[in-house]
């Protein structure tokens, strides 16, 4: 996946398309480009391979001069990292010249006739056969509009598409396609971009494109239109709610670590989603059949749901990787699905929601971007309100779902009489507790945690343990080590360690344990067993464990995290925030690049 940025203004745009296009490395940042039209005259078009501050100091940005542009910030599928793969590319004439993230599955056929009709290809990718496409069609058409939407009808895939062209020098182009797209609109500029973080500092008026439309923007106006008619689209213009200022660092070093401090609030924001919303989706987990779904760390959200349901609701619902979802969710009508997605683009969860609907299925999903894919595409649809997420580290979005999954759970739970309405609400008090908790961590143990973290970065192999609710956070915590440290970490139940993978334990394995408080007393003496059994080993245990335990004479860790005393609803998520910690001080300690780290993109839109 890639972002894509295209602006058209009265005075240059260059500069502000490099910021844009900045604003959208989360979704891939291997190389960049952009393309410039100074009148009617060629088109300028710079790329080349690193990240938008490199690439622009570079290839001298800030001094290209133009009045419109499209940028790209690339994430490789097809070809390598070079150069010549890198958007924007031209066609043969050089009077066409694109950027594109998705992917184009008949590009070989398609390359094939090009270069059969005449076409040089200059790089690997799936994209330069649209712009070649484009010239053809143009060709035969004499018209950009004409020969654009012709070029879309003979594409297979996924797209979102920006073209620029010295025939129409006033005009960007653009469409979409399964890959999320959205126009700015401002007072004598408008925007074409991935993502509203692409145009939010010049305008937080936006439309939302839908799949097979396609659009014409200018410095005064727009217009979408349907792909397959021609005919004009009425779209409203919609007020974004989020602001530059919240998508900045705020003086923390990383978004990564601004991000898992802003928790508290982010919980407050979760527990203020309305009690009817949370009602309505408590009501879907009462189908036939309840799937959640998401992947990667929403894979574990889901799975976290799981438990929480099955404790709380008595009801065991399917919890399934969306990569994996078509392949064994026997979903049909009368089941609800419901996803999980920071992005709302993934396309593997996209595809299962898209999988569910063909079946019949209803469909919900907590989502947190406002306008995405996802959130469009859904029956039923919460916003989880965390604010913009940065880093490409999932940290306060999941946190947030699976607060909002918990409180599902609660509702649903009560609807069924499985557990009662005040125990309900004894729980749901629990939760307007955690802030406060999730503070005193952040306040009081982030230092011992970073100390541990320096203590233990050398060792590269991670076992994160946990039993019951415990092991699905035990696996996120583990996915958290995994990306942002480089350090191999695998999350399993405690109870599975004894059938094999206690071979492993030596002095070059490190474990995580996640203790449950001693309330939990049989899931406690079970989780203190494993640990028991690794240091019987002399293997290093770091217990994640809360204060007021029964002093144990030997209690079997090597190091210990103590968290203020909490309650077992939410002492999984008081956890979950401490692992976080040690993840990014793990990183922080090799010196990885923590919101941005090697290989992996904010939001993954290819399958
Ligand atoms: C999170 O830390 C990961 N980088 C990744 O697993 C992510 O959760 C996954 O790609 C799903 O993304 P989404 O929430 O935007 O759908």
């Amino acid at each position: 996946m890639c972002g894509i940025a295209g602006m058209v203004a009265l005075d240059d745009v260059a500069g502000r398309l490099a910021d844009s296009i900045r604003n959208l490395e989360y979704r891939g940042y291997d190389s960049c480009g952009m393309a410039l039209l100074n009148g009617s005259r060629s088109l300028i078009v710079r790329k080349n391979i690193g990240p938008v501050a490199e690439v622009s100091e570079k290839e001298g940005f800030a001094g290209l001069r133009g009045h419109i542009g499209i940028a790209h910030t690339r994430w490789a599928t097809h070809g390598g990292v070079t150069q010549a793969n890198a958007h924007p590319h031209l066609s043969c004439d050089a009077r066409f010249t694109i950027t594109h993230n998705g992917i184009i599955s008949n590009h070989d056929t398609l390359r094939a006739r090009l270069a059969k009709a005449g076409h040089t290809f200059t790089s690997e990718t799936d994209t330069e056969v649209i712009v070649h496409l484009i010239e053809e069609r143009y060709k035969q058409f004499r018209g950009v509009e004409r020969a654009f939407v012709a070029a879309l009808h003979e594409l297979e895939g996924t797209y979102a598409v920006a073209l620029l062209t010295t025939y129409e020098p006033d005009r960007i182009y653009c469409a979409r396609s399964e890959s999320p797209l959205l126009i700015g609109v401002g007072d004598s500029a408008n925007f074409v971009a991935s993502d509203f973080s692409a145009f939010i500092s010049h305008t937080k008026r936006a439309v939302f494109m839908d799949d097979g439309e396609y659009a014409v923007v200018s410095h005064d106006g727009y217009a979408v239109k349907r792909v397959a008619t021609g005919e004009l689209v009425s779209r409203p213009v919609q007020e974004l709610k989020w602001d530059t200022e919240m998508a900045q660092k705020g003086g923390f070093p990383h978004y990564m670590l601004k991000e898992i401090f802003e928790q508290p609030q982010v919980v407050r924001n979760a527990l203020e989603i309305d009690a009817k919303l949370i009602e309505r989706f408590a009501a879907l987990a009462l189908e036939k059949r309840l799937f959640l779904t998401g992947v990667g760390t929403t894979y574990y959200v889901a799975q976290f749901g799981q438990y929480y349901f099955s404790e709380y609701a008595g009801i065991t619902p399917v919890a399934a990787s969306s990569d994996e979802f078509r392949f064994l969710a026997q979903v049909d009508e009368g089941c609800a699905v419901v996803a999980l997605s920071q992005s709302g683009e993934t396309y593997d969860t996209l595809a299962a929601l898209r999988y569910a609907k063909s079946r019949k299925a209803v469909t919900g999903a907590i989502v947190n971007v406002m306008g995405s894919t996802m959130a469009r595409t859904v029956d039923h649809l919460i916003l989880q309100g965390s604010g913009p997420e940065i880093c490409v580290i999932s940290t306060k979005a999941a946190l947030a779902q699976m607060l909002l999954l918990a409180r599902i759970a609660l509702a649903a739970g009560a609807r069924r009489g499985h557990i009662t309405k005040a125990k309900a609400a004894a729980y749901e008090k629990q939760m307007r507790e955690m802030p406060a908790i999730i503070e005193t961590i952040l306040n009081e143990k982030a230092g011992f945690i970073n100390t541990i973290a320096r203590q233990q970065c050398h060792i590269n192999h991670w076992l994160f343990l946990g039993r019951g609710k415990y092991y699905p956070a035990a696996r996120e915590s583990a996915l958290k080590m995994k990306e942002v440290s480089y350090v191999h970490a695998e999350g399993m139940p405690s109870g599975f360690l004894k059938h094999g993978t206690i071979a492993l334990i030596d002095e070059k394995l490190n474990s995580v344990i996640f203790t449950p408080p001693e309330e939990e007393k049989e899931l406690y003496d079970m989780t203190l067993s494993s640990a028991e059994e690794i240091r019987a080993r002399d293997g290093y245990t770091l217990g994640i464990r809360f204060d007021g335990a029964r002093k144990k004479a030997h209690l079997p860790f090597t190091d210990s995290i103590v968290l203020p005393r909490t309650p077992p609803f939410t002492a999984p998520f008081i956890e979950i925030v401490a692992a976080q910690l040690l993840s990014y001080y793990t990183a922080t300690a090799l010196n990885r690049n923590i919101d941005r780290p090697r290989a992996l993109a904010k939001s993954v839109t290819v399958a």
